[in-house]
């Protein structure tokens, strides 16, 4: 691999760790919800040497067992049964929004890790209570932000952290992705505040305002609008958003995502810092303040349908279960996942208000 996108912000790859697992440990696990984002979890799971699944878990008794025989494995359509199974060591949660709260509690309390899909919650009084319980526990909690292990966010803020672009003054991002009226018909959760709890703010760009706060720092104030374009009658949340972020360190952001768009384009991306401006656009552009221009391939360019998510899932549960085994801190913890989470319900409570919120 190309050392500029190696193994950061991996923790348990500093030592040879990835060299290959002799087998002398390999973790048990469970995933709960075979929808959408299964599959990704299931293959990263089959590929890995650190993890073996176990059991699947649906409501949905057709589903469960369709994925049980496809990955030749138990399964169960109340996930209660799972955590009472002493040889399960991990559960994966990727069940719609509203049911992550009450799930990782559970899973925590019965001894188990967690590995979740983002959102932490649907609500930042939920997601403290699910971070206070990893604390109580003592359980791991990790959260799906896999777009902080793409080669190009790794490489972004490695060049950030390395001083060389100087202060970040400016940020400017847009997503632009598209959602018809036939995916949120496909599942009753979609589209509803009481169980997906936003829209395009908190489930797809959850992941591009993860990012921003990674690179830029701590949120300090924003004012935000929602609207719902396209999608009026269909869904009670927004399809589109925008949102103008204050940080702690004096950078300012404007962010604008949308599922009115007619395809799922890459984020755009943009870093005005002292001496650089770091332009993501699929690749990275970056121009230095004496006039040199830099440009690094993003060597994750594939077709495929969900490449737009990010394609890193199987790095992040690697790396996961890396650090379960070397008894390193997995780096996308509670509460490093509640705070992208504050910022879109502090975005919610804006355009409600019409009011600039503090964070
Ligand atoms: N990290 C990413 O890039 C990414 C991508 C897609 C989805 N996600 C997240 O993954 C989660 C699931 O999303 P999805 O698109 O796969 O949803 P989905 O609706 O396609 O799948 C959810 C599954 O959970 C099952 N389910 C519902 N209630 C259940 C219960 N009580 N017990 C067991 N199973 C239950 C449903 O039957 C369904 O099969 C969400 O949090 C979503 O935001 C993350």
């Amino acid at each position: 691999m190309d050392e500029r996108f190696k193994h950061y912000p991996l923790q348990a790859a500093e030592s040879d760790f990835y060299a290959g697992n002799e087998g002398e440990k390999v973790l048990s696990a469970a995933v709960i919800g075979c929808g959408r984002v299964f599959p990704t979890h299931a293959d990263a799971l089959v590929k890995s040497s650190y993890a073996k699944l176990k059991a699947v878990v649906d409501i949905d008794e057709t589903r469960a067992g369709e994925m049980a025989e496809k990955y030749n494995c138990e399964q169960y359509t109340d996930y209660r049964d799972v955590l009472t199974r002493k040889d399960i060591d991990v559960v994966h949660i990727c069940t719609p929004h509203h049911l992550h709260f009450r799930m990782a509690v559970d899973v925590m309390n019965s001894g188990k890790h967690v590995l979740l899909e983002k959102p932490l919650a649907i609500n930042v009084d939920d997601a403290q209570k699910i971070i206070e319980t990893a604390k109580t526990t003592g359980k791991s909690l990790g959260v799906c932000f896999q777009n902080r292990y793409n080669p190009t966010s790794i490489w972004i803020k490695q060049f950030l952290d390395s001083g060389r672009a100087g202060r970040i003054i400016g940020c400017r991002a847009f997503l632009t992705w598209y959602r018809d009226e036939e995916y949120y018909k496909s599942e009753q959760w979609r589209g509803t505040w009481s169980m997906e709890g936003g829209g395009v703010l908190i489930n797809q760009a959850l992941h591009s305002i993860d990012l921003i706060q990674w690179f830029i720092g701590e949120a300090d104030w924003l004012k935000a609008s929602i609207d719902t374009r396209l999608l009026k009658g269909v869904i009670e949340v927004e399809d589109t958003a925008e949102i103008t972020i204050g940080f702690k360190n004096g950078a300012k952001c404007l962010f604008y995502a949308s599922l009115c768009y007619t395809m799922n384009s890459p984020l755009f991306l943009e870093l005005h810092c002292e001496n650089a401006v770091i332009t993501l656009n699929d690749g990275i552009y970056v121009t230095y303040s004496d006039g040199k221009e830099e440009f690094i391939q993003n060597p994750d360019k594939v077709s495929g349908s969900v490449a737009y998510w990010g394609l890193s899932h199987e790095k992040l549960i690697e790396d996961y279960y890396g650090c379960l085994i070397t008894g390193k801190s997995f780096l996308i913890d509670g509460e490093q996942a509640i705070k992208s989470l504050k910022i879109v319900k502090a975005a919610y409570e804006s355009s409600r208000t019409g009011e600039t919120i503090g964070l």
